[in-house]
């Protein structure tokens, strides 16, 4: 992990967590005890925070050291990030029994409670948001946020690339077919931690749209290195099954340039995001260091 980028995550990450723990916090006496318990299994576990940590960078761009105005949208990314993950891991998806070092929901609990965990977490993001933000920000700006985030999360979003993933088929296997299931399944979400703090200070179009762009570059960028991780890494440092594109015939960028056609992709993207990043008229070396990051990691 390099430094800047590292002290990033040392600063926020107890904050995230610490916010994560108490929106999901009852004190049920019947079975959403379980379904709270399934929650937390999955929330809680050890994930890198990549979407909480890059909106938080992004809002220090538009509003410096204004970081707990935006915890709500940082969490609520982690909560759609995360039943993104359980729902995925479902054996009607791509049957995974591990997940952040530990069994997936499904497999700690049972498929129901997976199912609703991940609905849970799901409207619980927007719920954050609804009622979080209008304290600190103007409430058309909460509104036009909570719209972005809906999109990116739905059908022309992450919901859309999943279903890609699974029946995209063979006779649409080129980049483009590739290019747009990235940016839907992983880009969008990762779009929107960059995208929506410049909503919310009112950026401006044109600021808005370098977000885009330098999110949707990123996005690709996550995408690509968690298809070579996939081939090349194992089980104890992923903390989830390596291999399975191969196993369920996954349109990847492995699968359609091989590794070093992929690799090569992860390094034109990363070269991408960091020329993008020196038209922004902010001081990016957060970003920039968290573009390296990406690139280099390994779980
Ligand atoms: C994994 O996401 C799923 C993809 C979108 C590729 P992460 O690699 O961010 O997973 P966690 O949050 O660290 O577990
Ligand atoms: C997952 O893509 C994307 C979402 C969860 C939306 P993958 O299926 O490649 O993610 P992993 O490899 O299981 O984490
Ligand atoms: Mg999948
Ligand atoms: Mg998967
Ligand atoms: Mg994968």
């Amino acid at each position: 992990m390099t430094s800047i980028f590292k002290h990033l995550s040392d600063v926020h990450l107890d904050a995230i967590n610490a916010y994560l723990n108490a929106a999901i916090t009852h004190h049920y006496t019947d079975a959403r005890v379980t379904l709270e318990a399934a929650i937390r299994h999955s929330l809680l576990a050890p994930g890198k925070r990549v979407r909480p940590l890059l909106c938080i960078a992004s809002q220090n761009l538009f509003s410096p050291g204004e970081v707990l105005k935006i915890m709500p949208v940082a969490a609520a990314l982690e909560m759609i990030h995360t039943y993104s993950l359980i729902h995925d891991d479902l054996p009607a998806m791509d049957n995974d029994d591990f997940r952040r070092g530990l069994p997936t929901c499904h497999k700690a609990f049972d498929e129901a409670t997976a199912i609703l965990a991940g609905d849970a977490l799901n409207t619980l993001a927007f719920q954050h948001m609804a009622q979080e933000l209008p304290a600190h920000f103007p409430a058309d700006l909460c509104l036009q946020s909570i719209n972005y985030l809906a999109k990116a999360a739905g059908e022309p979003g992450m919901v859309g690339g999943q279903i890609l993933d699974i029946y995209g088929s063979s006779s649409q296997d080129n980049i483009h077919a590739l290019e747009t299931l990235h940016l839907c399944k992983t880009g969008a979400l990762i779009r929107a931690s960059i995208v929506l703090p410049s909503i919310l200070n009112k950026a401006g179009i044109r600021s808005i749209a370098k977000c885009e762009y330098f999110g949707d570059t990123i996005g690709l960028l996550f995408q690509v290195i968690d298809d070579i991780l996939d081939v090349s890494s194992d089980k104890a440092t992923l903390g989830k099954t390596p291999n399975k594109d191969i196993e369920q015939n996954k349109l990847t960028y492995v699968s359609l340039l091989g590794l070093e056609g992929a690799k090569q992709k992860a390094q034109s993207l990363h070269d991408e995001a960091l020329d993008l990043l020196a038209s922004f008229e902010a001081d990016t070396d957060v970003l920039a260091d968290f573009v390296s990051y990406l690139f280099k990691r390994k779980a």
